[in-house]
């Protein structure tokens, strides 16, 4: 594993096409939310197709200091022998979670309820992240969590055992980590936990949790849980995460002479707002070998090259393909005409404020583009070559680096390390594609 303080900065030659196929990595929220069930479970649970990278391991490492034996056996294979909702043990030392905002909002509801003291600890960039959007809610089911004044970790949780009830949440932002972070709560509360959400968001706690054999009732825009269920092992096998397939889509999209099958790619409903966009830009797409794999549904993904064109990409969108605007910006700069998003402000409070961070690279590379509180403004044409600031960002440096294949001059990444908390293998099947991507790395 790469180590914190290890600077890695790609270089991109210019130009090229992708072409071939590839199964992209392990689908990283449901990575997260395996190891979670899997360890509250009774029995053993399997999971292949696991994402190993920094973001999912952290989940993993933060329950084998809760005394779970996870087993990793490779090649995506983990095994993990539950413990049973009331079996975790009180870690010795606090819970570290590097970059990864899922693992930390997603356990402070799941830890809340526990009969144990914890503290939550992450990088610099998730110490910077709102925790008030959990704690807050929590603290309305009974929990005791103690956040910097300004809402950020570290998080001191104690562990509030039977004491937690339900509550009738309506979330004031899309977001499913608010809304699983409740749900994983309510598996401890007494009574009804409700979630209400604004706009739908990504469902894989209520789906995984169902096949867990752990009833949550889903009706329109709520979601609802109790703590009369019990967790049964089961086997998962985890698709393609499609917003690591996203950069392929985008890359072969904007290069030309480009054709590449994505296979086995997770494409559940609430995370498919990117092939949609694409698609309302022009984007030749295809769905083939649609199926259904442990209640989740998987397609291989056809993509090749065409003339993106501009759109105002509709609201209604936007939290379902909310990890995907930094590559959808790249596709943006890429078309004919004036791309324009709106509603969405919650892209900057992701690993980096990702409106700012890609306009400033956009703008280096001379495309106009302009921020705006919400959303941005870019109007299409030709991009040039620079250096650009990742802001130890993953899907941003992924991003320029697939704006390579459009630009007329090289690309320098800096800080590009994070792209192991979500892609390890990034670098490989990008070049594999035909991407002429190199790195240097120094301590
Ligand atoms: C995630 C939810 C999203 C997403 C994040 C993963 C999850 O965050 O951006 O990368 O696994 O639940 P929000 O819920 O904050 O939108």
């Amino acid at each position: 594993m790469t180590t914190m303080t290890t600077k890695i900065t790609f270089h991109i030659q210019n130009g090229g096409q992708l072409n071939g196929q590839a199964r992209v990595a392990g689908d990283k929220s449901m990575s997260h939310r395996s190891i979670m069930l899997g360890s509250l479970a009774r029995g053993v649970t399997h999971v292949t197709g696991f994402l190993e990278a920094e973001d999912a391991l952290a989940t993993l490492q933060a329950f084998r200091d809760m005394g779970v034996v996870i087993e990793q056996l490779g090649d995506g294979c983990v095994t993990i022998h539950g413990v049973g909702k009331s079996g975790l043990k009180a870690p010795t030392k606090p819970l570290y979670l590097g970059n990864s905002g899922t693992s930390m909002r997603l356990l402070s509801g799941l830890l809340a309820g526990q009969d144990f003291d914890c503290v939550l600890t992450g990088d610099e960039s998730l110490s910077k992240r709102p925790m008030k959007r959990v704690t807050e809610p929590l603290a309305k089911m009974g929990a005791v969590i103690k956040t910097s004044e300004a809402g950020t970790s570290p998080l001191y949780i104690i562990g509030q055992a039977s004491k937690l009830h339900g509550i009738d949440y309506t979330m004031p932002m899309a977001s499913a980590q608010v809304k699983s972070c409740l749900l994983l709560a309510g598996m401890f509360a007494q009574g009804e936990t409700t979630v209400t959400e604004p706009a739908p968001t990504r469902d894989h706690t209520e789906r995984m949790l169902n096949g867990f054999g752990y009833h949550v009732s889903q009706q329109g825009n709520q979601a609802s849980i109790n703590a009369n269920g019990q967790l049964t092992a089961c086997d998962i096998d985890v698709p393609s995460d499609i917003s690591s397939a996203a950069f392929f889509l985008v890359g072969a999209s904007i290069a030309p002479n480009s054709n590449v099958l994505l296979k086995h790619v997770g494409i559940n409903p609430t995370r498919t707002g990117v092939i949609d966009i694409l698609r309302l830009m022009g984007a030749n797409i295809e769905i083939l070998n649609e199926r259904e794999v442990g209640g989740e549904p998987v397609a291989d993904l056809r993509v090749t090259s065409s003339q993106l064109k501009g759109i105002a990409i509709p609201e209604h969108l936007v939290p379902l393909a909310i990890d995907e605007f930094p590559i959808l910006f790249i596709a943006a700069a890429c078309a004919t005409g004036e791309t324009t998003l709106t509603g969405a402000e919650e892209l900057r409070v992701k690993e980096s404020d990702r409106i700012q961070v890609m306009a400033d690279g956009l703008q280096t590379l001379g495309v106009n583009a302009k921020a705006t509180p919400d959303g941005m403004i870019i109007q299409g044409g030709s991009m040039g070559g620079g250096v650009i600031e990742s802001h130890g960002d993953h899907r941003i440096a992924m991003a320029f680096a697939i704006a390579g294949l459009r630009a007329n001059a090289p690309i320098t990444i800096l800080d590009c390390a994070n792209v192991n908390t979500s892609f390890p293998q990034f670098k490989a099947i990008a070049a594999n594609l035909g991407l002429t991507l190199t790195s240097q790395e120094e301590a």
